[in-house]
């Protein structure tokens, strides 16, 4: 069945190869995803070579993990470890039809990236923005083609979370909007098309959430104790948990954007950002579940 807004589907374009522009956690995560679900090569930048190593090291570490479960067998491990591959050229991304960034949550960083590797696609390749709460329209702005830029919003942990948002700009075109769906499908995720409007609908709620927990400690009560009382409601995780999963800096990121937007209706944690400058903020037990703030993180913490 088509998803709702999904155009023809006989509009999608072939999707041969898959160009990733950050090999940082989450793209490295859907690279991973990209290679075992499409089986075509999946090449991978970054700012610079360890940083690309990092993100192989990792996609190679996560196949071994599934060889290892019995979930592939040796020949097929051994075809996605050669299908992925690293550069820091961007002209090697030329014959990639689909190309995904994943860099910083800052729109000029994003619009310069698309700018930078658009020159080396042919006209019909698509980029794709897995933008957290950024405009897709504005990300596409300074491009010669915008109407080949979609947002593909994935959740954390990719491996996991069924739920993709695909986000259409005003100049989005129906070949571009109909291989995204095509993608997620083959991606077996659950797609849905969400209007261009910041935090698209999951951050939106989510941002509510978070900031709101991160208001209740900067108001006194203690990060243990908000993820305690949250627990009976069957959330999957504790809000801070949550914040920890996605990344602190993402998290204040999220924040700022949504703040910036409707400055009435969410609220901007001091506390929320200088966690965010911090490694290991929390502290959990041998579940993965925060018990509290490490002893760090609690000298920042001002309450
Ligand atoms: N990475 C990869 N795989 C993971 C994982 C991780 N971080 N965490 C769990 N898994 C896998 C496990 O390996 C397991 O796989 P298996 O069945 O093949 O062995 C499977 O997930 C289930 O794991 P658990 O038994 O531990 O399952 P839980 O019941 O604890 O559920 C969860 C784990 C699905 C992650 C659940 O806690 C959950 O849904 N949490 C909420 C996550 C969420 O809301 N994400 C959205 C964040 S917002 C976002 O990303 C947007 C961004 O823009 C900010």
């Amino acid at each position: 069945k088509r998803p709702a807004g999904a155009p023809d589907r006989e509009l999608a374009r072939k999707v041969t190869k898959v160009g990733i522009i950050g090999a940082g956690l989450m793209a490295s995560q859907f690279a991973l995803l990209f290679v075992r679900r499409l089986q075509v090569p999946v090449v991978i930048t970054d700012l610079d070579q360890s940083r690309v190593d990092k993100g192989l090291d990792y996609i190679r570490t996560e196949i071994t993990k599934l060889e290892e479960k019995g979930r592939l067998d040796s020949d097929e491990a051994n075809r996605l470890r050669a299908l992925v591959s690293g550069t820091t050229d961007k002209a090697d991304f030329a014959d990639c039809d689909w190309v995904i960034e994943a860099v910083f949550e800052d729109l000029a960083v994003k619009q310069q990236v698309f700018a930078e590797v658009e020159p080396h696609l042919s006209e019909t390749a698509i980029l794709a923005t897995n933008t957290s709460s950024l405009s897709v329209e504005q990300i596409g702005a300074k491009l010669a083609h915008p109407e080949r830029v979609v947002g593909f919003h994935f959740f954390n942990p990719v491996a996991v979370m069924p739920l993709l948002e695909i986000v259409k700009a005003p100049a989005t075109n129906d070949e571009t909007l109909a291989t995204a769906f095509a993608v997620a499908a083959k991606l077996k995720k659950s797609a849905v098309l969400t209007a261009d409007a910041p935090g698209f609908v999951v951050n939106r709620l989510l941002a509510k959430v978070m900031g709101e927990a991160a208001r209740a400690v900067d108001e006194g009560t203690p990060v243990p104790v908000v993820e305690k009382a949250l627990a009976p409601i069957g959330l999957p995780m504790g809000p801070f948990e949550l914040i920890d999963l996605v990344g602190w800096a993402v998290a204040a990121h999220v924040q700022d954007t949504m703040v910036r937007e409707f400055p009435e209706r969410f609220y901007s944690s001091e506390n929320l950002h200088a966690l965010a400058k911090l490694q290991g903020v929390v502290e959990k037990d041998k579940h993965g579940k925060v018990t509290d703030l490490s002893k760090e993180a609690k000298k920042v913490v001002t309450v």
